[in-house]
């Protein structure tokens, strides 16, 4: 059988920094565990801009239409912050996620133990913390139309539109319920179905498919601006949070920060099944590009090579391996090694961006 495929799109920022760590990574796993991958690189983001005026080539779509996994690393940074909307990097992002329909992003938060001081909350509001964000990601208000900016009587208006139909609803609900029948078995739904259609359409759907495929998981409904406040009141309720494209986004961010850091969250981003049975599959780091510390080899490489992990259970079904990644890095941490974005106020000397590959590569030999 051919070696599983991967295309990895760096980015910008310190995406090239982090997944530098992360091909470390799989290295390790071709040499140790006879998991050997095909890997292609190519561009995204500013960094396609730079090279071929696009966020993101046809040629380099194509590719990812074809590999069995895409890993992504960041993109953006503000020397294209003046760039026309139509090629800024974001754009590279969102047109992969939509042409390979990627409609469920899995943004788990899970605090690991070394770090439940890191928290902005109080340690015992979030050690073992463990939350799967299940965010849409395909449309609503990010690709609804219609959009843009248009001038009424003399003046400028920006229009941007909420729009699901009930398919798109549902598939994205049918993954949330899966993922919380493997976990604790409860989804909390968050919409603002008290003042948006789109959110009252949101909830019945919801538990329609509740009620005839997952009736005995338990389900919630929840405002998003409550579930935002119970998200930093009491985290530790929820199991699977299941929510929008533009609700998930800001949801996702103030959940990783309960964990202390966000270069500690990977996500996956996941279609449907390719003819292989794998799903569509792209991979990243929750963090963006960090330009204020590009370059610096100081970016904790971690929330990447947590994305590889997810890569390994999620397209590849190999998690047992994950599971051993994990606890690699769950080692190195409890072992004190501490990126410079996990320093608490004690101070100490931080591990730069290879340090900290170098110590999870020795974790998971001493795990053999
Ligand atoms: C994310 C990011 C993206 C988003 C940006 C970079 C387009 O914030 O993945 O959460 O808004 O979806
Ligand atoms: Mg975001």
């Amino acid at each position: 059988m051919a070696n599983p495929s991967l295309l990895i799109l760096a980015g910008d920022g310190i995406g090239p920094e982090v997944m530098d760590e992360v091909k470390r990574i799989i290295g390790w796993f071709g040499d140790k565990r006879d998991l050997t991958f095909d890997v292609s690189e190519d561009l995204v983001g500013g960094a396609a801009y730079d090279a071929h005026g696009v966020p993101l080539h046809d040629d380099t779509m194509a590719k990812a239409q074809e590999v069995d996994a895409v890993l992504l690393g960041a993109v953006g940074g503000p020397k294209y912050d003046d760039l026309d909307f139509s090629v800024k990097p974001e754009r590279g992002l969102l047109r992969l996620r939509k042409e390979m329909d990627l409609f469920a992003n899995l943004r788990p938060a899970q605090c690991f133990d070394a770090l439940a001081d890191f928290s902005s909350l109080k340690k015992e509001l979030i050690a073992g913390l463990d939350i799967m964000i299940v965010r849409e990601l395909t449309s609503g208000v990010y690709f609804g139309e219609p959009r843009g900016i248009h001038i009424e009587d003399n003046m400028r208006v920006g229009i941007n539109t909420q729009r699901y139909t009930e398919a798109e609803i549902e598939r994205v609900a049918r993954a949330a319920f899966e993922l919380a029948k493997k976990r604790g078995n409860k989804v909390c739904s968050m919409e603002k179905a008290n003042v948006m259609e789109s959110g009252i359409l949101w909830r019945d759907v919801v538990n329609e498919v509740h009620q005839a495929e997952y009736a005995d998981v338990e389900l919630s409904h929840m405002y998003a601006d409550n579930g935002a406040m119970q998200l930093v009141r009491a985290p530790k309720q929820f199991d699977v949070i299941l929510t929008d494209n533009l609700f998930g986004d800001i949801l996702s961010d103030c959940a990783a920060m309960l964990t202390g850091s966000l270069g500690m969250l990977p996500s996956a981003s996941l279609g449907l099944p390719m003819a292989n049975g794998r799903p569509k599959a792209m991979y990243e780091p929750v963090h963006g590009s960090a330009p204020d510390i590009a370059g610096q080899g100081k970016a904790n490489p971690i929330a990447c090579i947590l994305s590889f992990a997810m890569a390994l259970r999620y397209s590849f079904d190999e998690g047992a391996e994950a599971d051993r990644l994990e606890a690699a890095i769950e080692k190195v941490l409890a072992d004190g090694a501490r990126t410079a974005d996990l320093m608490g106020p004690e101070g100490g000397t931080a591990f730069g961006t290879t340090e900290m590959g170098d110590a999870i590569l020795a974790a998971l030999d001493a795990s053999l």
